[in-house]
């Protein structure tokens, strides 16, 4: 078993989230914890002015932050709407699936870089900075890789890979998920490795091979490791931290070119405090995330919240409190990891409900569209605008 986080290094309250991820969470055991304060439901936010300065980007950078979202590259070019949203709140953008192989790489001779480059425009003419998401991740990949990838040459198409993206936006990216999702407990190795196609056909050292690549093609570019599942305060999430950090720390050890690790952060609302405090089970966030933060930071990394969003399944469909439940688990999760000052962005995946992954995935029960993000579908800032907004203002000093 990987050697345990060191103690004490937060000894935050544990948080009344569920943690969804990708893949959901487990339930953990319940706790009450009331909200702090009740945080304003959609109904009843004031229509108070929430661009220029009192936009997610300038509050955040108040703080020490940077606040983004991921774009959907297909809105940004059909919605004006929703690309004055994204350029009204954001200092930072990530592209939800443009910088993916399943994008850029239609087959094995040609990349197409149409979308990518399209978001690069558009944040460089919006004075924005650019995260890179992703260079090696076990899904998204073409046919074409699966079906022509080899032992003998996959050490090749990576670097190729690698070497054609990063370099092409050499010295323009503020960061890059250079590996995505790399651990999966589950898969029964020691080191908690994920059972990938890379894993399979070059090793355990695809990960180091895929940082050196990208540090040589972009040195400029904060080089990333991205993952989910991190935050539950629950055995698998402990499992989970525990494997992660401890590939890190083999990476910092062997002076892998590594600056940060990206917490996505694909969490639910409980509902616990929905339903005013009921008992149904919810699993929490709090003092095991924390701890893994601190031993992130202690490695000298940066962190970065790059895939926000709180998913509602759980919750009634018209109760008042399903807005407010949302926003109560923005507010309480942020201003828990913005307790420490490593956590330099935070980026919500979407921004508008309107074009959530989220409908894409199995959602809620009743059939009803999510609603896990900051805006509404037709654009209207919502509770948990307010209460994201709040948390970076409870952040205190610029860290
Ligand atoms: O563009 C094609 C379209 O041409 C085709 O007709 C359609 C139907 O097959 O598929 C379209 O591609 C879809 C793509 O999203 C763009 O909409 C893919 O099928 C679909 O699998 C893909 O889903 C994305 C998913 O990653 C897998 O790449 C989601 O939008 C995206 O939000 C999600 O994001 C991931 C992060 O990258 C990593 N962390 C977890 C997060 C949520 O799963």
């Amino acid at each position: 078993m990987a050697a345990r986080l060191s103690a004490g290094a937060a000894t935050a309250s544990v948080l009344p989230l569920a943690v969804a991820g990708h893949a959901c969470a487990a339930a953990g055991r319940a706790y009450a914890a009331k909200p702090r304060r009740a945080t304003a439901t959609s109904a009843d936010v004031k229509t108070e002015s929430v661009t220029g300065d009192a936009s997610l980007g300038v509050h955040a950078a108040a703080h020490g932050l940077l606040y983004g979202c991921a774009v959907n590259m297909n809105a940004l070019g059909a919605d004006a709407a929703y690309a004055a949203l994204v350029r009204e709140q954001c200092r930072i953008v990530v592209a939800e699936n443009a910088m993916k192989w399943g994008a850029l790489r239609p087959s094995a001779e040609g990349f197409n870089f149409d979308q990518a480059d399209a978001l690069v425009a558009f944040a460089e003419s919006n004075r924005m900075k650019i995260r890179g998401h992703n260079l090696v991740w076990h899904q998204n990949n073409p046919k074409w890789l699966e079906a022509m990838a080899t032992e003998a040459n996959a050490r090749e198409l990576l670097v190729t890979h690698i070497e054609t993206v990063a370099g092409r936006y050499a010295g323009r990216m503020h960061s890059w998920d250079v590996v995505n999702e790399a651990i999966r407990v589950e898969d029964g190795r020691a080191d908690g490795l994920r059972n990938s196609v890379w894993l399979r056909l070059i090793g355990e050292e695809y990960i180091e091979l895929a940082f050196k690549t990208a540090r040589e093609a972009d040195p400029q570019a904060l080089l990333t490791y991205n993952e989910y599942g991190i935050e539950a305060e629950t055995r698998e999430g402990e499992q989970k931290r525990e494997a992660v950090i401890e590939m890190l720390r083999r990476m910092v050890a062997r002076r892998v070119p590594l600056d940060a690790v990206g917490v996505q952060s694909h969490i639910a609302a409980a509902a616990t405090v929905a339903a005013g405090g009921n008992k149904s089970a919810a699993s929490q966030v709090g003092a095991g995330l924390m701890r893994f933060i601190a031993a992130v930071r202690e490695l000298g990394l940066q962190v970065f919240i790059t895939e926000m969003d709180v998913n509602d399944r759980a919750l009634a469909a018209d109760g008042p409190g399903r807005d407010a439940a949302v926003a109560t688990a923005y507010r309480q999760y942020l201003e828990l990891v913005l307790g420490d000052a490593a956590v330099k962005a935070v980026l919500t995946w979407g921004i508008t409900d309107r074009y959530t992954w989220l409908d894409h995935e199995e959602g809620r029960a009743d059939g009803k569209a999510e609603r896990p993000l900051l805006f509404d579908a037709a654009g209207k800032a919502k509770a948990a605008f307010f209460a994201v907004r709040e948390a970076f203002d409870q952040r205190g000093a610029a860290s």
